[in-house]
């Protein structure tokens, strides 16, 4: 579940990121809130890079939620248009550096020119094994666990399955992130302390970790902090210290 590093006592394996603060930090500098997604996208690069760097495998990204649809057109385009020039841009690196990039939500819903990319970037990188990429995109916990449920009442009704035999691990295997481990940690930017419809089900044992600092202000160094502090958490699984001392 998680491996000693040099710098870090313990690296999670799969850490799940709220990118939070973008539209404050540009408000705060008297500048439109794309102004701040766009300085956004630096912090993904920085972060995505530490990550695979230190050796974290899986890092999941929430980049857009159902909720997010709702927000003023402008905000949406100008959101799909820098997630398409990420994409664009990043694919050689990601080739270089092994990461393979995967999508957690509604694909179908996101701009047919934002689909194809994502595609072919997805194709591309199916072979990269250093760390995986997840970017929850068009993202809610409700509608993915809604989705999964349906699929196992199907195969139920198609006498596939048996309700005895549903369990965690059978959910776990009908969401967008079947085959990887639930998250370590989450850390969520911003200031804010609320989960915001994000993988729910995937962070029932995950460590929490809120910073007042915002997106775009977060770099390698806050990264870093954030897996320090995780490092001296004792993750107890609802048994007693003493029944992990004694393991
Ligand atoms: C939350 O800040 C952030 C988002 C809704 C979008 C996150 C998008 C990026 C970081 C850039 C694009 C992503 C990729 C993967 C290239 P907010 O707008 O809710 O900030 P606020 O709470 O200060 O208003």
């Amino acid at each position: 579940m998680q491996e000693k590093n040099n710098s870090i006592d313990v690296v999670p394996t799969h850490v799940a990121l709220i990118m939070d603060g973008n539209g404050r930090w540009a408000e705060q500098r008297k500048r439109p809130r794309l102004f701040g997604h766009k300085a956004g996208v630096d912090s993904v690069r920085i972060i995505v890079e530490a990550a695979r760097n230190i050796g974290v495998k899986h890092l999941t990204l929430y980049a857009f939620s159902t909720e997010n649809w709702q927000r003023p057109g402008v905000e949406v385009k100008g959101l799909m248009s820098l997630l398409k020039t990420y994409l664009q841009v990043e694919l050689k690196k990601m080739l270089k550096n092994g990461i393979c990039l995967q999508c957690f939500g509604q694909m179908k819903r996101l701009p047919p020119d934002v689909q194809d990319v994502l595609n072919t970037v997805i194709s591309d990188t199916r072979h990269c094994r250093d760390m995986r990429l997840n970017l929850a995109l068009s993202y809610g916990a409700r509608a993915e666990l809604v989705a999964g449920v349906r699929d196992i009442a199907r195969k139920c009704c198609a006498g596939d399955l048996q309700p005895d035999e549903i369990d965690d691990s059978l959910l776990s295997d009908h969401l967008y992130s079947q085959g990887q481990p639930d998250p370590d940690l989450l850390i969520r930017t911003g200031g804010e302390k609320r989960l915001s419809n994000f993988l729910l089900w995937q962070l029932s044992y995950a460590e929490i970790y809120f910073t007042e600092t915002m997106w775009p202000d977060f770099h390698e160094q806050q990264f870093l902090e954030a897996l320090k502090e995780f490092s001296i958490r004792q993750r107890r699984f609802g048994k007693t210290g003493a029944q992990l001392a004694a393991q």
